[in-house]
């Protein structure tokens, strides 16, 4: 096999030496920054500063007994782009509190695109993880399921699978209408958000033909600060894809203007200059000036109020440490994510009453929809034995194999295996999944069951409304169109050492728009405490028959032609499995996160639930927005991501145009908001004094860097830890999706 893959290895080096040619001049870095007042002089002596090296600081006096303007908690996917946007304008001051590392002592694991798969830091053993898991979920056998989530700058976006995947505008519209002005969260509004934040570069034009894709650069960004493009190798599987799904009548288009239907090959966050990735991090954290400071190493324990005022942020190392405040004049912004921003509010005293005041907390604002209507993307593969030349399975199975691939990659070779994510993917409707009579029977059954199911979520009639909402917007605008109800990937990663000698590949099956419900809920007033997370995964009695006609149709993937003509046999779950009962039972046993978490904090009105209004602010509260995959109300045919990126661009202009104050009371904000920007200019340059004076000293930040990156972790002592981990989960019997 190994023989085999150098052949190949030569033969696309050829292919891809012509392919890679003009890429580099492309992905010069992103300059975002807008023109800056003052003589010449100093505008130079800004942009100096703008060209150096990102400078982050672990010193928590930078921050502590200090007012910025903008104080924005999680320095991750979303919180990095949206500091980086505030910064740009030079007379404001933003503050922002990670708590994670700046991961540079894990660069190779971060970059590598591959590396997430083969390993990578996203696993119960790393410091670079939150090490969450659900509680028990009764109707996956009582199995808890492993949540990773990203600690470091650039969050998840610094450890995900790297699809960059938008949604379709009928979600988006879908989501829009659930708000009382209908037209402000429309697919037509955040559709050049979603642009705004990519800078794309097609593949070569021998992968474009060899794979069969379609390609539409119109609706595309060409100037973002995230690389969106696709990996230096293709797997040979890849080739494939395309074709098959065209043989299941299943067509491809370009799937980023909101029509994500049907076959294709997703793009990547790559940087096709050196096949590194692209992440919120070096996106976005590149050209900022004195104005942001950026703080690692300290987590958020409480949000300050005045009344119900957002005054600050108490920030702590660890449980044990000193606990320092730092002031935002104008607003505090949560990007803590899907279970840091429910669990950051509940802890400050705004959730849900009766869970605050069992544990004595004060209570700011009762707001029960915090950490309600939690959904998950529920996935798990089949593993196929296949006459592919290679896939990944000697990576992940053979850690020389494993460094000498490394290796070609930090030299900038295109045919490393590290270069190449997964990526093939297809989004399938509800009538090729179930035939149209049982499609419409089952969305008839969907109907009926819908109040008993509102019922049993919960007692409370906001969050009840909430979720019949979000159901019934589901079930009318998505569930009968062309939206795809499962994902099916291709997953050349191979199956984590499970099959010495077998080149396996994998199709994977995710369902897009569950209707189970879960809830995030702290359960002590420390955010060092893991709070309970539910992810209430199949508690809704359709989501495990989606499931199930989902593998059936990965399965069937993988016996029509071509495809079928590199299959030898089906590993898992195999001839064993082929009834719906026996579907069903194998999908409670293995089935696992995609992933992709959301609306933990909807954005949806008060009476539903809701958390945040149309400008993202919390209702109830003052100088207080949400700005992260929690708001996110209904569940989306896509990788969290992309659709991210499109929020936080979205935010910042949010930011600027639409008052601060009380969530969901437009019109006595109208009045704060002019009274506080006039309060607010002498704090604001005042802030921006100060912040400036903290982190504007070169040697300081010249010499925490250095500091950092010495302490790195060689990629070769990395490996072996985390293909232990990839064995045992296999003997385990659980499936690793990386998406
Ligand atoms: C293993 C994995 C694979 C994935 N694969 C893909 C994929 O291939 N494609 C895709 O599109 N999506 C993927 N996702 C999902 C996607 O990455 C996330 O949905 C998205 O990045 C979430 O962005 P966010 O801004 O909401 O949260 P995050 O990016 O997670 O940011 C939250 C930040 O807040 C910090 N934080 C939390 N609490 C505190 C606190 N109290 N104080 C200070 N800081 C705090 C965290 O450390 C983190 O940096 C994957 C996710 C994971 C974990
Ligand atoms: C990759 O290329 C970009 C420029 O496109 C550069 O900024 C970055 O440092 C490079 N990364 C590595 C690891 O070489
Ligand atoms: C920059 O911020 C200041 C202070 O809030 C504001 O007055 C100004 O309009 C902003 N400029 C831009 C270009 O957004
Ligand atoms: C918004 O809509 C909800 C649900 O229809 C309703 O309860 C609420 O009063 C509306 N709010 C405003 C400000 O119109
Ligand atoms: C946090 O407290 C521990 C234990 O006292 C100490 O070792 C560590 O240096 C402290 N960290 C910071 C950043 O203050
Ligand atoms: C994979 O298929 C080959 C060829 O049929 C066979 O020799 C091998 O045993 C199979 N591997 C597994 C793990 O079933
Ligand atoms: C991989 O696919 C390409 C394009 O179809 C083909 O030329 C090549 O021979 C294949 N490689 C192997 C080892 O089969
Ligand atoms: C592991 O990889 C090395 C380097 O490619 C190779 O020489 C060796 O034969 C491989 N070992 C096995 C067991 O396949
Ligand atoms: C579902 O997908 C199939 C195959 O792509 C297509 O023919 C059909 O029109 C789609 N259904 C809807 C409702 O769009
Ligand atoms: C709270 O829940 C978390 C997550 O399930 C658990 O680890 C922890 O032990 C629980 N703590 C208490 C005090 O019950
Ligand atoms: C509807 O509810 C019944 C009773 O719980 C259940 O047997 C059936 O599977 C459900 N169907 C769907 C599509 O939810």
């Amino acid at each position: 096999m190994v023989a085999s893959l150098d052949l190949l290895l030569g033969v696309l080096a050829a292919a891809a030496a012509v392919a890679v040619g003009p890429l580099g001049a492309q992905a010069s870095a992103v300059d975002n920054a807008q023109p800056v007042a003052g003589t010449a002089l100093e505008r130079r002596a800004d942009r100096d500063w703008r060209l150096r090296k990102r400078a982050t600081t672990t010193d928590a006096a930078q921050l502590a007994g200090q007012t910025f303007d903008y104080v924005i908690v999680g320095g991750g996917t979303a919180g990095l782009a949206l500091a980086s946007r505030l910064s740009e304008n030079s007379s404001l001051s933003i503050a922002v509190i990670e708590a994670g590392t700046d991961g540079s002592a894990v660069e190779d694991e971060v970059l590598a695109p591959a590396m997430a798969y083969f390993g990578g830091i996203a696993n119960a053993d790393s410091a670079y993880d939150w090490q969450y898991s659900t509680e028990a979920q009764a109707n996956l056998d009582g199995r808890e399921v492993f949540w990773p989530r990203g600690k470091m700058l650039g969050g998840s976006s610094a450890v995900n699978g790297l699809y960059m995947i938008r949604h379709s505008s009928i979600e988006q519209d879908s989501w829009a209408s659930l708000n009382n002005d209908s037209s402000v969260w429309t697919w037509d509004t955040l559709f050049p958000y979603l642009k705004k934040s990519e800078t794309w570069t097609p593949p070569s034009d021998y992968h474009i033909q060899e794979a069969s894709m379609v390609l539409d650069e119109s609706l595309h960004g060409l100037d973002g600060p995230v690389h969106y493009s696709y990996p230096g190798l293709f797997y040979n599987s890849t080739y494939e894809w395309i074709p098959t799904f065209a043989a299941l009548g299943v067509d491809t288009r370009d799937p980023a203007g909101g029509e994500n239907f049907g076959a294709f090959i997703a793009t990547s966050a790559i940087n096709p200059s050196n096949w590194t990735r692209s992440y919120s991090a070096n996106g976005y954290l590149v050209n900022y000036g004195t104005n942001l400071v950026v703080l690692t190493g300290h987590q958020a324990t409480k949000i300050v109020f005045d009344g119900t005022t957002a005054t600050g942020v108490e920030f702590s190392a660890g449980a044990g440490n000193e606990t320092f405040t730092v002031s935002a004049s104008q607003e505090v912004v949560l990007s803590t994510g899907v279970i840091g921003s429910p669990q950051l509010l509940q802890v400050s005293g705004v959730g849900p009453s009766d869970l605050l005041e069992g544990l004595g907390i004060t209570v700011v604002k009762d707001l029960p929809g915090v950490g309600m209507h939690l959904a998950d993307h529920l996935s798990g593969a089949i593993t196929l034995n296949t006459s592919f030349p290679f896939s990944g399975d000697p990576v992940e199975a053979n850690a020389t194999y494993a460094a000498e691939q490394l290796a070609l990659w930090k030299a900038g070779d295109a045919n490393s295996l590290y270069t190449s994510p997964n990526d093939a993917v297809a989004y399938i409707n509800l009538t090729t999944l179930f035939g149209n009579d049982a499609a419409q029977t089952f969305m008839d059954e969907l109907e009926a069951n819908k109040t008993a199911q509102v019922q049993a979520y919960s007692t409370n009639s906001a969050v009840q409304a909430g979720y019949d909402a979000t159901y019934s917007a589901e079930l009318r605008d998505v569930y009968p169109s062309a939206v795809g109800q499962a994902e099916i990937l291709l997953s050349n990663t191979g199956s984590y050492g499970g099959y010495p000698g077998a080149v396996t590949v994998q199709i994977q099956a995710a369902i897009q728009h569950p209707l189970s419900r879960g809830s995030v809920k702290i359960n002590s007033t420390s955010t060092f405490d893991k709070p309970m997370v539910d992810a209430g995964y199949l508690t809704h009695p359709g989501d495990v028959q989606v499931l199930r006609q989902a593998f059936k149709y990965a399965r069937t993937v993988s016996q029509t032609p071509p495809f079928s003509e590199y299959v030898l046999n089906e590993l898992s779950p195999g001839d064993a499995v082929s009834t719906d009962e026996e579907w069903e039972a194998w999908i409670r046993k293995v089935v696992s996160t995609e992933y992709h978490p959301a609306s933990s904090c909807s954005q949806m009105p008060e009476s539903f639930g809701g958390v945040v209004d149309t400008s993202l602010r919390v209702y109830g509260i003052s100088n207080l927005r949400i700005v992260d995959a929690s708001i996110i109300p209904i569940s989306l045919s896509a990788h969290a991501t992309a659709p991210v990126y499109g929020i936080a661009e979205r935010a910042y202009d949010l930011l600027l145009t639409t008052p601060r104050g009380e969530g969901g009371s437009a019109s006595s904000t109208q009045d704060a908001a002019a009274q506080s920007s006039s309060s607010s200019s002498s704090s604001s340059s005042s802030a921006a004094r100060s912040s400036s004076t903290a982190s504007g000293s070169p040697s300081t930040t010249g010499t925490s860097n250095a500091a950092t990156k010495s302490d790195g972790t060689s990629a070769a002592t990395s490996l072996s830890p985390v293909s232990t981990l990839a064995t045992l989960l296999v003997a385990l019997g659980t499936l690793v999706v990386l998406a």
